[in-house]
């Protein structure tokens, strides 16, 4: 396993987390090589070639994230120029990049066209027209697929639920035929598949295998009618467990897309998973700044906050939250707060957590969604970044300078 306690000590691999965080300093942010790859492997060995695999950039879109995978062979699902720099530099193939996103700027899809992806997720008819003319300036042929929302209820958070009509994204299922036409109609234009992606952190394959089905369909009749639809991108949204919730089970999920899928014939299958294959693979490691006791109830304030890990705040997200030295548990219950100055930086509520100063907490589950929402609000710099692989450990991003965060800034000159 990638974090396990040994003799009472939680390791990541073969690393101890307490000489991890002796090294380099707190916050921090521990990945596991291994884990990664393994995450990987279990959607890889259900999902045989022609089938294509694009990891989720956004949910850990670190370098050397982004290289452990490529050397995997994964393709990569992108929403910005920005990821798409990123995946080039760590080595990923553009011709492996699908592009999603609600509103592409030009300048990006130039620069995608530039560089050669495998296809743009696209997702209004305003983007097709504003795609078409981009390509044609580049002299190009753009391959699209059509963002479709099937409108089936995820049964997530509502922030993280995407495939509901009332939701921005995708062409609305009614119109995807219309939009398809236009589509074969446009002269820089591929029509190449259809994609949906219903929300994140879902944890039974019901859901999206009713859009499944809705998205087939829509590719019989696309088909009758003479568009040529070569692959289905049913987006990622496979959820782990944070807490007590069953896992996913991937192998029959996909399966069982692969067998419904074959009943319309030929068809490449494509997925967009992100936090499943880096959520668990990563954990925060904070220190105990102050034991707090209070009125109503004992404060651990740590060194960690809301800028670094935003997913409680933002969501009431839950994560694990355990020491990296294990001792006695006592039978205080405690919030644990980060330093920001707002009410909602808080790591967890009303945990049975025992420490006091200078303790290390590890917030579990933290891989994906953790850094890459990250922010320097408080003019905090950010985590410093650690992989490691059985018994090495190597800094993948350091920590944050302070003079790195008024880069760029300007004191205003004003006339005398
Ligand atoms: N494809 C598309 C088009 C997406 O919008 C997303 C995530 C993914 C793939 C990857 O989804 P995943 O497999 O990771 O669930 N910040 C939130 C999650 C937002 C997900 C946004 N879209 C969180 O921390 O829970």
């Amino acid at each position: 396993m990638s974090f396990n306690y040994r003799d009472g000590e939680l390791f990541a691999e073969q690393c101890r987390v307490s000489e991890l965080a002796a090294e380099h300093g707190t916050p921090l942010y521990v990945y596991s090589h291994q884990r990664m790859v393994e995450n990987w492997r279990q959607f890889a060995a259900h999902w045989p070639a022609p089938h294509k695999l694009c990891y989720a950039v956004k949910a850990n879109s670190n370098l050397a994230v982004l290289n452990v995978l490529a050397k995997l062979g994964a393709g990569f699902d992108i929403v910005s120029g920005g990821e798409l720099a990123r995946v080039i530099a760590a080595g990923g193939k553009a011709s492996d990049v699908v592009f999603s996103g609600v509103a592409k700027s030009r300048n990006e899809m130039a620069y995608a066209l530039e560089q050669g992806i495998y296809c743009f997720n696209v997702e209004s008819a305003a983007e097709l027209e504003r795609l078409n003319d981009v390509a044609k300036a580049h002299g190009v042929v753009a391959p699209v697929s059509l963002r479709v929302n099937p409108d089936v209820d995820a049964q997530t958070h509502p922030y993280i639920s995407t495939g509901l009509k009332s939701n921005k994204f995708g062409i609305a299922m009614a119109q995807a035929p219309d939009v398809a036409r236009r589509a074969q109609g446009l002269s820089n234009i591929a029509m190449q598949g259809l994609d949906c992606h219903i929300g994140s952190q879902i944890l039974t394959p019901a859901p999206f295998l009713d859009a499944a089905d809705l998205m087939l369909e829509l590719i019989v009749t696309l088909r009758n009618e003479g568009i040529a639809i070569s692959h289905l991108d049913m987006g990622g949204g496979m959820g782990i467990p944070y807490q007590h919730e069953n896992k996913l089970d991937v192998s029959a999920y996909l399966l069982e897309l692969q067998k419904r899928a074959e009943q319309v014939g030929d068809l490449t299958l494509m997925l967009e998973p992100g936090r499943a294959i880096v959520g668990n693979a990563g954990v925060l490691v904070t220190q105990v700044e102050y034991h707090k006791p209070g009125v109503e109830k004992d404060f651990l304030l740590v060194d960690a906050g809301m800028n670094d890990l935003m997913r409680p705040a933002l969501y009431q997200a839950y994560h694990d939250i355990i020491p990296v030295t294990q001792h006695e548990a006592g039978t205080s219950i405690v919030d644990v707060v980060g330093p920001v100055c707002e009410t909602g930086d808080f790591l967890g509520h009303a945990r049975h957590i025992t420490a006091n100063e200078g303790d290390l907490l590890a917030v579990m589950n933290a891989g994906a969604y953790g850094f890459t929402m990250s922010s320097n609000y408080n003019t905090r710099p950010r985590a410093a970044e650690v992989m490691v692989a059985g018994n090495k450990a190597q800094v993948i991003r350091a920590r944050e300078k302070l003079s790195d965060l008024w880069k760029g800034e300007q004191i205003m000159e004003m006339p005398e």
